[in-house]
């Protein structure tokens, strides 16, 4: 089984609250991220793919494929965005790292006959926050 992971960067502010816990609860659980005004992050989000190469091109998907998907079901939604606000599926959502993985990685499972290389599995999904942070998701 071979494995491709492409890279992409985005940038997205963010807001760590619960409205489920009080406030105190909150301040001592996010610290500064609880600040009201939020905050943002340089992200970058890995996606990988695997399976077998196509015996006629020795590859296993053109790396354009990957990353116009990419784009169009994630960068186009997220680049930019108030995590907040702006993700509707984060609407009553605390917009952690976590639970940021695991809407990348629902968006591409969910749309996945739409990708070129379709006859691959969508392998990980892989969020760096920060340069000391990273989640990922089998996917
Ligand atoms: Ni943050």
């Amino acid at each position: 089984m071979l494995r491709l992971t492409r890279r992409y960067p985005f940038a997205a502010s963010h807001r760590l609250h619960s409205d489920q816990l009080s406030a105190e609860e909150n301040a001592r659980l996010f610290g500064k991220c609880n600040n009201p005004f939020g905050h943002g992050h340089n992200y970058v989000v890995e996606v990988s793919v695997s399976g077998v190469a196509e015996e006629a091109s020795g590859m296993l998907t053109r790396r354009e494929d990957l990353d116009d998907f990419v784009h169009k079901k994630v960068l186009t939604r997220l680049d930019h965005a108030n995590l907040n606000t702006d993700i509707p599926e984060l609407e009553n959502v605390v917009p952690t790292t976590e639970n940021l993985t695991l809407l990348i990685q629902s968006w591409l499972a969910g749309a996945w006959s739409e990708f070129a290389g379709g006859n691959l599995q969508l392998n990980r999904v892989r969020i760096e926050e920060t340069g000391r942070n990273s989640f990922e998701v089998k996917g």
